[in-house]
């Protein structure tokens, strides 16, 4: 089945020599291959061809060829609405990268056209299948740490924000529209209860219009709080997960590739008459000093390992077999709506009390 390319960037390049390739030497009986790209750049044109791929002059080109049956939209973001509605009303099915859109508004109008060309349409929300979040996923489903009142999400760099267009508002910059409609969409994932509240601070250190990093921090109808932080100005990084259960807490530290790394700690002596209090600061302290021991038991961490082919399968089976698309309307749109939420919070440094 023929696929083509539009705005053959960082992104584009990822599928073109990974994910496409990872999908094409599976057992998947249908194969992908690449038509060629579209970009108005001339510096990327010249790397799709050094990759052997063909450049389309326009994107009425790729519209108008009937043989190519899937578009993949990899522009910025700002860009990728009016590609999808023309994409699908020349008939293409469609794979969009995230963040979908700018706003809800615009996630409806994308929805509504691919309904009524009947074309199957999603995006490529795929950090679902990330190896650290299943694990974290498989401790809070097991309730291996007992009940789970507190998840803190968090990702962190020192190197800013990317590129150029990530800096523009216009254009769908941030850090919230980046790396939040990741984060949110897994917690939303992962907790099956509503949320009732929601506060949200944004960071702008680089003194860019558009957002460096945030904090938000979630509260579901069943008290659980869940934070995410985004910091792009940070050089001393904090784990990547860490999840406090009333029996336990669980950390992952390290999430490289295929390679996730942490600690599960699981108490069996809740109150311990031998614990001994320790000088911390200009003071003395038992209510901080370290447990013994002989009252944790250490649980090995079970990783779990997303499957990297879910998503393409998933879309191609839904164009062959009419199998429903993992990621769906109604999931975006509550990614929408909480990351709307937290900029309403963020502005007015308010909490806002909603269910969502
Ligand atoms: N799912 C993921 O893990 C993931 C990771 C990175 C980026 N993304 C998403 O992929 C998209 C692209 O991000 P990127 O990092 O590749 O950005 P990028 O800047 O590297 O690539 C964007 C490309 O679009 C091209 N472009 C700009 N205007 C265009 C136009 N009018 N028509 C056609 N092409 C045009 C640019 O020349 C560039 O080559 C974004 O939506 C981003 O959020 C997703």
């Amino acid at each position: 089945m023929k696929i083509a390319i539009i705005g053959f960037g960082g992104m584009a390049g990822h599928h073109n020599k990974y994910i496409i390739p990872r999908l094409n030497d599976s057992d998947y009986p249908e194969k992908l291959e690449i038509a060629g790209i579209y970009d108005i750049s001339e510096e990327r044109k010249d790397v799709a061809k050094s990759l052997g791929l063909h450049c389309f002059n326009s994107p009425e080109e790729i519209y108008s060829d009937e043989s190519i049956k899937i578009v993949l939209v990899t522009t910025p973001n700002d860009l990728h609405l009016p590609y999808v509605i023309n994409a699908l009303n020349h008939n293409k099915h469609v794979i969009c990268e995230k963040p979908l859109a700018l706003n809800s508004e615009e996630v409806k109008l994308m929805y509504e056209t691919a309904k009524k060309t009947g074309k199957v349409f999603e995006v490529h929300q795929n950090r679902r299948w990330d190896n650290d979040y299943l694990t974290i996923k498989n401790i809070y489903d097991k309730n291996i740490i007992g009940d789970i009142y507190q998840i803190e999400s968090r990702v962190m760099g020192s190197n800013g924000i990317p590129g150029s267009w990530r800096r523009v508002f216009a254009q769908g910059g941030g850090m919230m529209l980046d790396w939040g409609v990741h984060l949110i969409d897994q917690m939303l994932e992962m907790i099956p209860y509503k949320i009732t509240s929601i506060y949200c601070t944004y960071s702008y250190q680089a003194k860019e219009e558009v957002d460096d990093g945030f904090d938000l921090q979630v509260r579901f109808e069943n008290d659980l709080l869940y934070r995410i932080v985004v910091d792009t100005n940070c050089y001393h990084e904090l784990p990547r997960w860490q999840v406090y259960g009333k029996d336990g807490t669980a950390t992952i530290t390290t999430w490289k590739g295929n390679l996730v790394e942490g600690k599960v700690s699981k108490v069996n002596l809740y109150k311990d008459d031998k614990l001994e209090g320790i000088e911390a600061g200009n003071g003395f302290t038992k209510t901080m000093a370290k447990r013994r021991n002989e009252t944790i038991d250490e649980l090995p961490l079970e990783v779990i390992m997303g499957d990297k082919n879910a998503f393409y399968r998933n879309f191609m089976n839904a164009i062959l077999n009419n199998e429903e698309t993992i990621v769906k309307e109604e999931q975006v749109l509550r990614v929408f709506k909480v990351m709307e939420t937290a900029y309403k919070s963020a502005k007015t440094n308010e909490v806002i009390k909603e269910i969502i």
